[in-house]
């Protein structure tokens, strides 16, 4: 009898189980990854499709060239931590840094860069600018 309830209360546990794991895969596939477009439309056009505030804008390959020159880590590191009118993250709190990175590479492409998305290497490239900032930034105040 007790080895009954056992087994009854095993297969239970693995309907749940089985459940939880088809649950969170499709979970997964309701929210596909987002490209730097994407991102780009819903939050950094709104400063940067005009170039409010300074902002360089999207397309203008004059303004971008210099910020370009400073490296694909340097400068989405920088734009993260925020800097003057460009409000950390885009103003985002929501965004993973990977997402932003996107997003920072794709407005580069549309100025003739030729940054991709950033691998695992580059995204450690800008964690790492992204310390130094913000330590450097800490020290001045
Ligand atoms: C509220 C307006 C605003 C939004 C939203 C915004 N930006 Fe900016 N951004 C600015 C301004 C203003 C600057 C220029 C800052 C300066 O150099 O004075 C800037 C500068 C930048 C720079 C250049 C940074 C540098 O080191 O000079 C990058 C890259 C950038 N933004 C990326 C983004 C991305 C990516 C998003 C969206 C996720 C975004 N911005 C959203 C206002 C905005």
């Amino acid at each position: 009898m007790a080895q009954f309830r056992f087994q009854r209360c095993i297969r239970a546990l693995c309907i749940c189980t089985i459940y939880a794991i088809a649950h969170a895969a499709q979970a997964q596939v309701s929210t596909p990854m987002q490209t730097g477009e994407q991102i780009y439309k819903q939050t950094c056009i709104a400063c940067h499709a005009t170039g409010a505030a300074n902002a360089p804008k999207f397309g203008d390959k004059k303004t971008w060239k210099p910020l370009i020159a400073e490296g694909q880590n340097i400068l989405t590191a920088h734009a993260w931590v925020g800097v003057r009118g460009m409000p950390a993250q885009g103003g985002r709190a929501d965004l993973s840094l990977e997402d932003f990175s996107k997003a920072v590479a794709y407005m580069a492409r549309a100025a003739d860069a030729a940054w991709q998305d950033p691998d695992a290497a580059m995204l450690k490239k800008i964690r790492q600018e992204v310390a130094r900032r913000l330590s450097s930034l800490k020290n001045k105040s």
